[in-house]
């Protein structure tokens, strides 16, 4: 059975998954993934060594609650409460928890609740933090919500648990240090935004400017010296495209997910970048 998202994830790539598949390369030793999000294309390939990694502290708390047979039991008990609970007001009080003191001290496995059960029941079913890092999506209005997919949730953790799937929070420079020779690293992030007021490109608290894509473009340039595979997704736009000229540019179109304005959903042009 093929395994899906846990959580919506703005960027999420389930739509252009063969595509992706396509340029992959057919044999690799570890996958890396250190813009992991949502997962899709990892959950969909379920290679049994990987390394993967976000910035975002509450996402990898759920992947590592994910993975953990304890806590992955005390999750799926807190979402059930919270589905029973399920109402405005009691989103609303969920969503106010992270402005607390005492939200640094919750565990892993209340983390990865909440932000499932509030990816679940708000508006659109985006990530969204403020200047501050508090969540603030407004609720979605639903009268009943459902968390998660028996099925897939409890396959999800069995791949997780089963394989050696490390789970790293960070910047996604340090993560790929260890790869070499032979591996695979996809890098998918943030988007160079195109000038389109519709464009959705805040993922976290910490924005990714230009010098970040920079950044990102010497890191693919180092990976390819050492005789790794890296594949890369962003839009096409000119920046982008100059920054990884010598490499492999395809060309693809991609329906945009999501949006806070359902008009503004359409095509877009994105790239796939290979080094091979
Ligand atoms: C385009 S999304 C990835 C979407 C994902 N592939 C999917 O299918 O859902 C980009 C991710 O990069 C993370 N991110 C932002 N800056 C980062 C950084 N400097 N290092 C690592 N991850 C970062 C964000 O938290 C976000 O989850």
């Amino acid at each position: 059975m093929k395994l899906k998202p846990i959580v919506k994830w703005a960027g999420g790539k389930r739509q252009i998954i063969n595509q992706l598949i396509e340029f992959m390369p057919k044999v690799y030793n570890t996958y890396y993934e250190p813009f992991f999000g949502g997962g899709a294309l990892l959950l969909e390939l379920s290679p049994k060594k990987a390394v993967i990694n976000d910035i975002n502290q509450e996402l990898v708390a759920m992947y590592k609650t994910l993975k953990n047979k304890d806590d992955f039991k005390l999750m799926i008990n807190k979402l059930k409460e919270h589905e029973a609970k399920h109402s405005k007001e009691y989103y609303y009080e969920i969503r106010e928890v992270d402005r607390k003191d005492s939200f640094k001290d919750m565990p892993d496995w209340e983390k990865a609740a909440r932000m499932i059960y509030l990816n679940k029941s708000c508006f659109n079913g985006l990530y969204r933090v403020n200047k501050k890092g508090y969540f603030n999506v407004p609720f979605g209005q639903k009268k009943e919500v459902k968390t998660f997919d028996e099925d897939n949730i409890l396959n999800v953790h069995k791949y997780f648990k089963e394989n050696d799937i490390e789970i790293l929070l960070g910047d996604f420079k340090d993560v790929v240090v260890t790869a070499a020779k032979g591996d695979f690293v996809y890098f998918d992030p943030p988007y160079d935004p195109i000038e389109d007021k519709n464009s959705f490109t805040t993922y976290s608290d910490n924005g990714f400017n230009k010098a970040d894509q920079e950044r990102l473009a010497t890191t693919f340039k180092e990976l390819s010296n050492k005789g790794v595979y890296v594949m890369l997704s962003n839009h096409n736009t000119e920046f982008i495209r100059n920054l990884y000229k010598d490499f492999n540019i395809h060309i693809i179109n991609a329906k945009r997910m999501i949006n806070a304005n359902a008009k503004g959903r359409g095509d877009v042009e994105e790239v796939i970048i290979t080094n091979y």
